[in-house]
């Protein structure tokens, strides 16, 4: 493998820092609020009536409202571990703090001036931040997040830099608020974990991509080079809480071929580096290239 080869790849050392989510459950909520002592009078702190198991979809958007409240994110992996210090200059630390992503979708795949391109869970926006530095002041890029204090503040990095062909919009990627068939490039940068139904995500990338688009998504997946982890391997669902880590709960193959049914014209994925992670199972960093056509109009990279 070349050295270009590596680029978009997060380091997987990075894998074994993250902090279990069970942590972060007790900082401060979205509203800023502490879970004791909370501010009845305004509602905005009341404590839930108890209405059974919390929707997988609220508790992830909660988890990273949350995380934009808090300031600090160590769900998946640093910046640094994908992005040149080159790349990185000039971003606010603090977006650089909250970064969640798991690769670098839009260094594998390679963005042109004048391509319009939509991020899928933007986060805090630091992919943003660097893809409208290359697609340039004729082209676009547009963030979609559930989570409003996410798009807060992917849009306060935004004006904050001056870039102004940066649109960030709160929406459920499986809603997306973007017209079919609009833009040449989707990344998605360690989203699709969140999803119990990833072939409902993904149906939605192929109906914004227009003709030759291409969708790249970076996420962290079980390597096919051993056995997957026994809940895994037993096809159990996992909790609301697996949704919002990172790791997509689906071997190498069994990913690939969810996007190969998904309607796309062509797949292609690659993996990189093995890292152990439990019950004897490793993770790899998986690329996945989706095509809308037949065949890519032009090679990714
Ligand atoms: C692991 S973070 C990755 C954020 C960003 N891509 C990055 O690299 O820092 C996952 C993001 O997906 C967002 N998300 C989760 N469910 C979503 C949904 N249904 N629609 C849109 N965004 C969603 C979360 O709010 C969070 O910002």
């Amino acid at each position: 493998m070349g050295a270009d080869d590596t680029r978009g790849f997060v380091s997987l050392d990075e894998l074994i820092r993250p902090r279990p989510i069970a942590e972060v459950v007790a900082e401060p909520d979205a509203c800023g609020c502490a879970p004791e002592g909370a501010d009845q009078a305004s509602g905005c702190c009341a404590a839930p009536a108890d209405q059974g198991p919390v929707p997988v979809e609220t508790h992830v958007k909660k988890r990273y409202d949350a995380l934009a409240v808090q300031g600090t994110s160590t769900l998946c992996c640093s910046p640094t571990s994908v992005y040149t210090s080159e790349e990185l200059a000039e971003i606010p630390d603090w977006v650089l703090e909250l970064s969640s992503g798991c690769g670098s979708p839009m260094n594998a795949i390679g963005l042109r001036p004048g391509q319009t391109v939509v991020d899928f869970g933007c986060g805090a926006g630091l992919d943003l931040l660097i893809a409208a530095r290359r697609v340039g002041e004729t082209g676009r890029v547009i963030g979609v997040d559930a989570s409003m204090q996410m798009v807060r503040t992917a849009r306060r990095a935004a004006k904050e830099m001056g870039l102004t062909n940066i649109d960030v919009r709160v929406g459920d990627i499986r809603r997306p608020p973007l017209r079919e068939a609009s833009v040449d490039v989707v990344m998605s940068n360690c989203v699709l974990g969140m999803f119990p139904d990833k072939k409902e995500v993904l149906h939605a990338v192929a109906a914004v991509l227009r003709p030759g688009g291409v969708a790249v998504i970076s996420d962290v997946v079980y390597s096919d080079d051993g056995p997957p982890p026994a809940d895994v391997a037993a096809g159990e669902s996992a909790g609301a809480e697996d949704f919002a880590r990172c790791v997509v709960g689906m071997t190498e193959s069994q990913y690939r071929d969810l996007v190969l049914g998904a309607g796309f014209g062509s797949v292609d994925m690659r993996s990189d580096g093995l890292v152990p992670y439990r019950d004897g199972a490793q993770v790899t960093s998986a690329m996945i290239f989706a095509y809308r056509d037949d065949s890519p109009a032009q090679p990714c990279c």
